[in-house]
């Protein structure tokens, strides 16, 4: 696995007006940006090309990734070794490219725009809105497993929400009950009555190259877009395998797309913060007790 493709085009329309002039791809998580958090998941599961599918708005993404030599230089001519440790992303051995989603079609559409890049290689997409932390950061690496285990089209995470938000979410009809499993089926974004379990999509995906075919026969779906979820249903009504990877107990997706779970992301990150988390949770929590 080498390859991944980081969607980052969407508007972020639920989090306005914070995003009005700032992706919600760079919001802060503690000391990061959401997308600092992704390179690193990729880079810590073996992938060393990147290609961000970007928007209007998005340069300060590209900003981000770039050497900025100047900064190095004056920290260095000023002693600055603290700071100088915060900018290691920028040396890690991997490469950056961008390419733009010139119409806001839908995540499947997203994707689609990769499909120069990749040739006949497994790739992954990892949503460009979502961290996945906590146990040992090894999400992806079991997807490759059970990519490379079984002859498959897909292999997709997927988190257990409650009931009452499996509209939010692609769903799985899982063919067993094991952490790792077959998929009969996937419905995007369906009612409480029509979803077929409580098991959803969690923002990290590993596909065959098939997917772009697929991608192609897509009409649009829920919420008049090209969505990636009905190109995999095609997939599975082909004949082809698909198999979904649950996160652990200690995994979890923090997703950065509306206000209520960024600032429990937010807090999160914050309170663990190995040097400022110990004087945050003692002030959170007089303000708390302030309250009662
Ligand atoms: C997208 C996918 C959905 C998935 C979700 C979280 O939805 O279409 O299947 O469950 O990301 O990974 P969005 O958040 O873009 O509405």
């Amino acid at each position: 696995m080498s390859i991944a493709v980081v969607p980052v085009a969407g508007l972020g329309t639920r989090l306005l007006p914070l995003t009005k002039s700032k992706p919600k791809e760079m919001l802060a998580v503690g000391r990061k940006p959401v997308v600092h958090y992704i390179v690193e998941e990729l880079i810590e599961n073996g992938v060393d090309q990147i290609l961000f599918i970007t928007g209007a708005g998005k340069t300060s993404i590209e900003n981000y990734f770039d050497l900025n030599e100047s900064l190095v230089n004056m920290l260095r001519e000023r002693g600055k070794e603290d700071a100088l440790a915060e900018l290691q992303l920028d040396y890690m051995p991997v490469k950056y490219y961008f390419t733009r989603q010139r119409q806001l079609l839908g995540l499947g559409h997203a994707v689609q725009s990769a499909s120069d890049f990749i040739t006949d290689q497994p790739f992954v997409v990892a949503l460009g809105d979502s961290i996945i932390h906590g146990g040992d950061a090894k999400l992806l690496s079991r997807m490759q497993a059970c990519f490379d285990k079984n002859e498959c089209a897909a292999v997709i995470a997927f988190e257990t929400v409650p009931k009452n938000e499996v509209y939010r979410y692609g769903i799985a009809h899982p063919k067993t009950d094991d952490d790792i499993f077959e998929l009969a089926d996937i419905v995007e974004k369906p009612t409480v009555e029509d979803a077929p379990s409580q098991l959803a999509v969690a923002a990290r995906y590993i596909f065959n190259p098939v997917i772009f075919e697929a991608l192609q026969r897509t009409t649009p779906g829920a919420g008049g877009e090209i969505q990636l979820t009905d190109a995999i249903r095609l997939l599975i009504q082909d004949g082809h395998r698909v198999y979904g990877v649950r996160l652990t107990e200690n995994e979890r997706r923090f997703d950065i797309g509306s206000f209520p779970s960024y600032y429990r992301a937010f807090i999160e990150f914050a309170l663990a913060d190995p040097m400022y988390g110990e004087d945050l949770r003692k002030y959170v929590s007089d303000l708390l007790k302030g309250e009662s």
